[in-house]
């Protein structure tokens, strides 16, 4: 089974394979994103622990070739962000983002789009045919974010049936490379 390779690059990021080294890094870039656990309850404040978990299980999975993998996303010799994601889940040849997440720092200067641009080209050549995620219905930004970069295809819908100050509804969208 092919995963993503160890490092590769766009034309402003290098996208490296996590080590443990960058968990403190890891962790101050999502826990900086806490204001998005209103829209949705994935972005809690986790401790270290957590990060450090997701890193080995990434390194265990990579010498056995194997489903989970989370890199690190680099820009002028500083980690701005990391994503996670499963390979060949929840079905063959499809790539499901489980986490992508940008420093506030740079949010809004087009390294997102360039980031999934550069994935869906890599993941297209390791063999994938469509990268999925889910969606949290109240986080308008990225769903702005996320239609604009292809994911036009609803597969699933999730959650509460009706809105309130509390519910949460996701969807599930594809973008087929
Ligand atoms: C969502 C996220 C990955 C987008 O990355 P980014 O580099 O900030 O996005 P870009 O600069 O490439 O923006 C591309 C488009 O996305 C939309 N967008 C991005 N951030 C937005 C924001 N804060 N508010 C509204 N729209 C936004 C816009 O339509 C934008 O296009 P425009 O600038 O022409 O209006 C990033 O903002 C982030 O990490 N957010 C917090 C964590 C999160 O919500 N992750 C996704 C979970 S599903």
């Amino acid at each position: 089974m092919n995963r993503l390779p160890a490092s590769w690059q766009t034309d402003r990021l290098h996208i490296a394979d996590g080590v443990l080294e960058s968990v403190p890094r890891l962790m101050a870039i999502f826990n900086a994103c806490s204001h998005v656990g209103q829209w949705d309850p994935t972005f809690q404040i986790y401790p270290e622990e957590e990060f450090a978990g997701l890193v080995t299980r990434s390194m265990v999975d990579g010498v056995g070739n194997g489903r989970f993998q989370l890199q690190t996303i680099g820009h002028n010799d500083q980690l701005i962000g990391y994503f996670h994601c499963h390979h060949h889940h929840p079905q063959p040849q499809t790539l499901l983002i489980s986490m992508f997440v940008l420093h506030p720092d740079v949010q809004k200067g087009g390294f997102g789009t360039e980031m999934i641009a550069g994935l869906a080209h890599t993941a297209k050549a390791i063999g994938h045919h469509a990268i999925w995620l889910e969606i949290f219905l109240k986080n308008w930004p990225a769903l702005r974010f996320w239609i604009k970069c292809g994911f036009t295809t609803i597969i699933d819908m999730d959650g509460a049936p009706q809105h309130d100050a509390t519910s949460h509804a996701s969807i599930v969208v594809a973008k087929n490379l």
